[in-house]
C-alpha cells in the first residue's frame, strides 16, 4: 500500500510515518508539506532508520507525489495565533484545506483511494472534504475520538493500575468539548468499570482525557506520540482488510436520529474504507452527549458554509 501524508513536515505527520515504519505494513510513505525542507529533513531521519524497520519505501515529494496513493492522510493545518477565536481558525483552516483539495484535483487519484482526515476542526473538515472533492462517504473518513478514545484507555489504567491493553473504552461524539464517555460498556478484562471505579474517579479521568491536548500542548507545543500510533492503528487496520471497529468520524445516516453529520460512532474498516456504523445500545445520558456534539458540528458547520 502507498500512503501519502499531506502535512508530513508538521509534527503530527512525520509522527504518523515514524508509527507506520515501526508498525511495517505500508509499502510506500510519500511525505508532501508545503515547507519541503521539514518534509525531506523528516523523509531523510526515516530512512536513516529503514535497515532496522522494515522494507519500505520512505520519501519526501510535491503534490504530484500524492498520485497512485491507496492512503492518503491530511495533516496540513495551521496553528492558532495569540487572541484569535476559535472560529477564525477553524476559517483559515478551511481556506487552507480547499486549496489542498483544489490542488488534488489535478493529480491522478486512484478510484479507490481512502482519505484520513487528521487535521481539525476533524468532523468539519472530513464532511467538508467528501462534499468539496465529491468523494465516496465511505472512502473518507475521520481520525475523529480515535486519540479521544486511546488517551481515555491508557488514562483509565493509569489510574488503576491495570494493563491498558486490557482497557476496553470509548469517547464517541464530536473531537471537541463535546466528546462523550461512554461508561456504558467500558471495562477492563471483562469487568465493568462503572463498578470498579467511583463516580467521582470517572468524573476525573475524563476531564483529563477532555484537557489532555491541551495539557500537551501547553506543555510540548502539540500531540505527536499518541496521535501518531492512532493513525497508524486506522491505515493498518484498512491495509489489512482487518474490519477493526473504531471510533472514526463518517457522515451519520440515522443513528441515534442524526443524519449527514460527521462524527464518532463505532465504525467497521476494511479495505474499502468504512463498512458499517454502528449504533450501540447506550445509556440515555451518552446518546444525549453524542446528540448534543452533533449540534454544535451542525452550528459550526452553517456558519462555515455560510448558511
Ligand atoms: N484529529 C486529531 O486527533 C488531532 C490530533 C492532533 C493534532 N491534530 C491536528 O493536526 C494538524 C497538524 O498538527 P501539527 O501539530 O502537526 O501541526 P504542525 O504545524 O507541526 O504541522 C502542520 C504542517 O502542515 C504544513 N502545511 C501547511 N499548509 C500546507 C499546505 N497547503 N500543504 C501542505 N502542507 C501544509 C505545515 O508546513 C506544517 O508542516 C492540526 O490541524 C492539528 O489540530 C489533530
Amino acid at each position: 500500500m502507498k500512503v501519502s501524508i499531506i502535512g508530513g513536515g508538521g509534527r503530527v505527520g512525520s509522527q504518523a510515518a515514524f508509527a507506520l515504519q515501526c508498525g511495517g505494513i505500508v509499502r510506500e510513505i510519500a511525505l508532501i508539506d508545503a515547507n519541503a525542507d521539514m518534509a525531506a529533513g523528516e523523509a531523510l531521519d526515516l530512512l536513516h532508520g529503514s535497515a532496522l524497520a522494515g522494507d519500505q519505501r520512505i520519501y519526501a515529494a510535491d503534490i504530484q507525489g500524492a498520485a497512485d496513493s491507496d492512503l492518503i492522510c491530511m495533516t496540513a493545518g495551521l496553528r492558532r495565533k495569540p487572541d484569535e477565536s476559535r472560529l477564525a481558525l477553524i476559517n483559515r483552516n478551511v481556506s487552507l484545506y480547499k486549496s489542498i483539495l483544489d490542488s488534488l484535483r489535478t493529480i491522478s487519484l486512484k478510484r479507490h483511494c481512502i482519505f484520513l482526515v487528521v487535521s481539525n476542526p476533524v468532523d468539519v473538515l472530513t464532511r467538508l472534504h467528501m462534499e468539496y472533492l465529491g468523494w465516496p462517504a465511505r472512502q473518507v473518513l475521520g481520525l475523529g475520538t480515535v486519540l479521544d478514545t486511546t488517551r481515555f484507555r491508557s488514562l483509565i489504567a493509569h489510574a488503576g493500575n491495570w494493563p491498558p491493553t486490557q482497557v476496553d473504552a470509548l469517547i464517541l461524539g464530536e473531537h471537541g468539548d463535546a466528546m462523550t464517555p461512554i461508561w456504558s460498556s467500558a471495562t477492563v478484562a471483562g469487568m465493568p468499570l462503572a463498578k470498579l471505579l467511583a463516580p467521582r474517579q470517572q468524573a476525573e479521568i475524563f476531564r483529563q482525557t477532555q484537557t489532555a491536548g491541551a495539557q500537551v500542548i501547553k506543555l510540548k507545543g502539540g500531540a505527536g506520540y499518541a496521535v501518531g500510533l492512532g493513525i497508524a492503528q486506522v491505515i493498518q487496520a484498512i491495509a489489512l482488510d482487518r474490519r477493526l471497529i473504531l471510533p472514526v468520524s463518517s457522515p451519520l445516516t440515522g443513528q441515534y436520529g442524526l443524519q449527514k453529520v460527521c462524527l464518532s460512532l463505532p465504525a467497521v474498516l476494511g479495505r474499502g474504507g468504512v463498512e458499517a456504523v454502528l449504533e450501540p445500545d447506550l445509556w440515555p445520558k451518552e446518546i444525549a452527549g453524542i446528540q448534543a456534539g452533533a449540534r454544535a458540528l451542525e452550528e459550526t458547520w452553517d456558519k462555515i458554509s455560510g448558511k
